[in-house]
């Protein structure tokens, strides 16, 4: 707090794929902000949908039977695109609430079919699943879950590219006390990581052996970012339990959620077997959220931007391959989607922690880039699903000004 304080860089207004500051120096936005503007800046067809249910109802609550039009209208939109057909959904204010949501359920949807010995939640290096309780409980990145004492009991950590690991770590607990296994289909706050190849099918199938749960955390690869509306499609998942947020509104207003499968969600609909799960937030379906969903949902499919996302891996790569010849550059992390890291070299990063925060500044003040510092010394390129083969080359020339500037 004390490096920021009167410091701060502050963000007045955004167009498409750019944002600017206030002294009105325009930045290409590698990063969509926190991953999240999928269909850009300036939207106004998102902000009057907005705008218009503000004036006329600007929240309800859909506790118990109280219903609204948008939370209705986006939840069928939302089961509709859920990777597997006849999920419900329960909506959240944003990706940690998702997380704490799906942790719960699946501890609850075991109790509840009378396994309740299931309590363990298997999560894995590099993982990072919010700031509540459980996601920091469950987080793989060490310093995330640092000094807090124990947060949440039961539980495990596995190595994030290996099923052999997850397969030893289930058979150390016992399968029969394995609740949930989570994952984010490609690691994204932990440095944007491609599993290698045969590493998702093999775990879904580990995970489906042991009885457990699926939970796909798809909070930033959700709506187009990793080149399908979810990367549940992509990678053929199926997912008990799949958690979003983020692109779901692109950031206009905070929502999130969580889909289960109809298998999950059973336990918690049969009329009459009187399970009550006391569980929602206040903001749960906020209507004004809800109805900018709608509108951002609208855009996404109108412009085909998951589509849109696939078809613009290769000019991403090509863009970002000759930094790999930069002395501080040891690896370009690309593969689904419009999501991907440059690698600062680890050794340099080992020995002066503060250069990735230096780099990311330097870009954005040398090169006109914001790009962001991940853990483990990577450089977030995550931009708005929208951007264009020459924006991306522009994207690639303000990283190598910015990492010449720091050399
Ligand atoms: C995979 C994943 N899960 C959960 C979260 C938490 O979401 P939020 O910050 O909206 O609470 C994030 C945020 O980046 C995320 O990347």
């Amino acid at each position: 707090m004390g490096a920021v304080d009167a410091h701060e860089f502050v963000v007045e207004r955004g167009e498409g794929c750019y944002v600017w500051d206030e002294a009105g120096r325009r930045y290409l936005d590698a990063t969509a902000s926190l991953w999240y503007a999928n269909v850009g800046y300036g939207r106004t067809e998102i902000a009057r949908a907005a705008a218009a249910q503000l004036e006329r109802l600007h929240a309800y609550h859909v506790f118990g039977d109280f219903a609204t039009r948008p939370a209705l209208d986006l939840t069928d939109r939302l089961a509709s695109l859920a990777p597997v057909p006849g999920s419900k959904v329960f909506l959240t204010s944003g990706g940690s609430d998702s997380v704490d949501t799906a942790a719960k359920l699946a501890r609850r949807y075991f109790h509840e079919i009378g396994q309740p010995q299931r309590t363990v939640i298997v999560t894995r290096t590099w993982a990072y699943h919010g700031m509540h309780a459980y996601g920091t409980a469950l987080a793989g990145i060490g310093a995330n879950r640092d000094a807090l004492g124990e947060l949440i009991p039961d539980i495990a950590v596995v190595e994030w590219d290996s099923a052999d690991a997850l397969a030893a770590e289930i058979d150390r607990i016992g399968a029969d006390r394995v609740a949930a296994f989570f994952c984010e289909p490609i690691v994204g706050a932990g440095g944007v990581r491609f599993a290698p190849e045969g590493y998702l099918p093999r775990v879904r199938e580990i995970v489906r052996d042991a009885g457990a749960l699926f939970v796909s955390d798809e909070v930033i690869t959700g709506f187009g970012r990793a080149g399908d509306w979810f990367a549940s499609h992509r990678f053929d998942l199926d997912p008990d339990v799949l958690t979003f947020a983020k692109g779901v509104t692109s950031g206009y207003l905070p929502l999130g959620g969580v889909l289960a499968a109809p298998h999950v969600a059973e336990p918690f609909w049969q009329p009459g077997a009187g399970v009550w799960w006391r569980h929602g937030y206040t903001y749960s379906g906020h209507t004004s959220a809800c109805a900018a969903a709608l509108a951002n949902l609208d855009i996404i499919e109108r412009e085909s931007l998951d589509t849109r996302a696939r078809e613009m891996e290769g000019p991403l790569a090509d863009a970002l391959a000759p930094l790999l010849g930069h002395d501080l550059v040891t690896e370009i992390r690309t593969g689904a989607g419009l999501l991907a890291a440059v690698q600062l070299d680890p050794a340099v990063v080992d020995a002066d922690p503060g250069l990735p925060g230096r780099v990311a500044m330097a870009c954005r003040d040398q090169g006109g880039v914001i790009t962001r510092a991940l853990a483990g010394g990577g450089l977030q390129i995550s931009p708005a699903l929208i951007i264009s083969t020459e924006q991306l080359e522009e994207l690639a020339e303000g990283l190598r000004v910015g990492l010449d500037s720091v050399r």
